[in-house]
């Protein structure tokens, strides 16, 4: 897909998790143009669909019970094809591009990878045993102030705070780092996390940037590669924003993606 770098970068620094919505459907052409890009970033390991059947079924349970997500009329469900080595990047690359369309089209979405009903997923939506739904988002208008419940989960998770670049990145030093480098890195420290663990790290070269995990075992559940798939979509954004093309290659793990830009 050739990405609307510009909507998608402007979209990249408006977005916040947010659970609670108001009780209003999203317009059919917004849905439209989520399921166009849905299908343009959907491809082999890993998938997102659209649905505003069955909300009840997926929200329900643990997610009902905490009141975490309340009143979405709609949802993504990002889905992986377990086969494929690079499953949870996959997904997290597509995921994100379309949670940042939502944004774009004036909505609000939540990754939540933790607390949803699958098999409520798997009653309106085919998936096929090689697969796995691997985390799905709200997607509506949010209501003017969090709930509760949304203000304990963003205090618990820290939800503004990012780590410092420094921290983040090995390689290149501060005066040397191109702009497209630092365009992308600064995108990337904006990406969502699961409980915002930002598990990622970079490495840094003349034509590159190396994503890796800061462990190798996961917690509450969720594939820290999961979260390092979003954030290459960040990345990715950030790089062409500051106006270099370049490509991903996945990498054998540890390591996660290496951006390489074009000369
Ligand atoms: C892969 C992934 C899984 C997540 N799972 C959950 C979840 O199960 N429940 C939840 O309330 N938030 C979940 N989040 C949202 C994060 O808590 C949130 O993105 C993070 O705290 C950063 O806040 P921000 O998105 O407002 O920047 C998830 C985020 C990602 C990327």
């Amino acid at each position: 897909m050739v990405l609307p770098v510009d909507r998608w970068y402007e979209a990249l620094h408006d977005r916040h998790a947010w659970r609670s919505y108001r009780d209003i459907p999203v317009e059919a052409e917004k849905l439209y143009r989520l399921r166009e890009v849905c299908a343009e970033l959907s491809g082999p390991g890993a998938r997102v669909n659209i649905s505003h059947e069955n909300i009840e079924g997926v929200f329900r349970g643990f997610i009902a019970s905490y009141g975490q997500v309340t009143g979405a009329p709609a949802y993504a469900a990002f889905i992986g094809d377990m086969r494929d080595p690079n499953v949870y990047e996959k997904v997290g690359y597509a995921g994100e591009g379309v949670i940042l369309e939502a944004v774009a089209l004036g909505l609000s979405t939540c990754w939540v990878g933790m607390t949803f009903h699958s098999g409520g997923v798997a009653e309106n939506m085919k998936i096929d045993d090689h697969e796995k739904v691997l985390a799905i988002s709200p997607i509506g208008y949010r209501t003017e102030e969090p709930t509760l419940d949304d203000r304990i989960m963003r205090v618990l998770s820290r939800h503004h705070k990012r780590e410092p670049l420094d921290k983040l990145c090995s390689g290149l030093k501060e005066q040397a780092c191109p702009l497209w480098a630092k365009d992308a890195l600064e995108a990337a420290q904006l990406a969502p996390s699961a409980a915002n663990r930002q598990p990622w790290r970079f490495l840094l070269a003349d034509d590159s940037i190396t994503i890796t995990v800061d462990r190798y075992r996961d917690t509450h559940g969720i594939s820290r590669r999961l979260d390092c798939g979003v954030a290459m979509m960040h990345v990715e954004l950030g790089a062409r924003h500051a106006g270099v093309k370049g490509r991903w290659e996945y990498l054998k793990a540890p390591d996660v993606a290496r951006f390489n830009i074009d000369s």
